[in-house]
């Protein structure tokens, strides 16, 4: 069965992610800053190794990458962000917090990326999915305010669509993934999306993830969006 490394799966979708792929027989790298308090991610049955990582911390980034030298990793699922505070309007920047979302949300998908990519190449699948957010939209942003996260992840996307040409000749595919607003313990029961969907939608994205489709930005139903 093929591997996936996934970042950010002490809770949420990340943790999701793990679930489902284990649940289908893949090798699962499950990479989360800590374990969680409730400890979920030690509790998923399956092929899972669990390995503790600051994807911001570019020392740590490197040693990982030297521990799992010639692991061949079909899949890449840059998972790991933080979403910020959802009412923040023009007058209210934090503007150290906007910086550590920056490390985490742009910055660590490409340094992740780019210390993986010799396990990435040895691979079948040879596919990077990052997850963004419709946030990032600069044609879809018709309210504002949310400057932190909504930067961070047009960002992202600037970097993905770079990644996406640039690896190319490598038949490297690279996503920019919306899940949609998804029931995350975070989000609670107001959000539309139930978390199985969103994750099997994106995973069904990166199963049939090709050249054609390397470089689209899509919502976990397969719809394109404009940047
Ligand atoms: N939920 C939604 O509706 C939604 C919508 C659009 C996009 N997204 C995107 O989907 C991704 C996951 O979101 P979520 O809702 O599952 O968020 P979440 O519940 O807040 O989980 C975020 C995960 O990222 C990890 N993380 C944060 N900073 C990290 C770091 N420096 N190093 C390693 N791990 C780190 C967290 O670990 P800790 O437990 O250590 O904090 C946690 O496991 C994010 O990129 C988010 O922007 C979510």
């Amino acid at each position: 069965m093929p591997t996936v490394l996934i970042t950010g799966t002490s809770r949420g979708i990340g943790l999701e992610f793990v679930k489902q792929y284990a649940a289908e027989g893949w090798k699962v790298i499950a990479v989360a800053r800590n374990p969680g308090s409730d400890d979920r991610l030690g509790e998923v049955s399956g092929e899972v190794s669990i390995h503790l990582l600051d994807v911001t911390d570019a020392a740590a980034v490197a040693s990982f990458s030297e521990t799992i030298k010639d692991q061949p990793i079909d899949v890449l699922i840059n998972n790991a962000g933080i979403n910020g505070n959802r009412m923040k309007k023009f007058g209210n920047t934090d503007y150290e917090a906007w910086e550590d979302m920056l490390r985490v949300n742009t910055l660590a998908p490409l340094r992740m990326t780019e210390a993986l990519i010799s396990n990435i190449l040895q691979s079948n699948m040879r596919t990077v999915a990052c997850i963004s957010s419709v946030i990032g939209s600069i044609g879809r942003n018709s309210t504002g305010g949310r400057y932190d996260y909504r930067s961070s992840k047009a960002a992202l996307n600037a970097v993905i669509a770079s990644m996406a040409l640039d690896l190319a000749e490598q038949d490297v595919k690279v996503l920019a993934l919306h899940p949609g607003w998804v029931q995350t313990e975070r989000n609670g029961p107001e959000a539309p999306i139930p978390l199985d969907v969103s994750i099997a939608g994106m995973r069904k994205l990166i199963d049939d993830a090709t050249a054609e489709t390397s470089g689209k930005y899509l919502n976990f139903r397969g719809e394109e969006y404009d940047w």
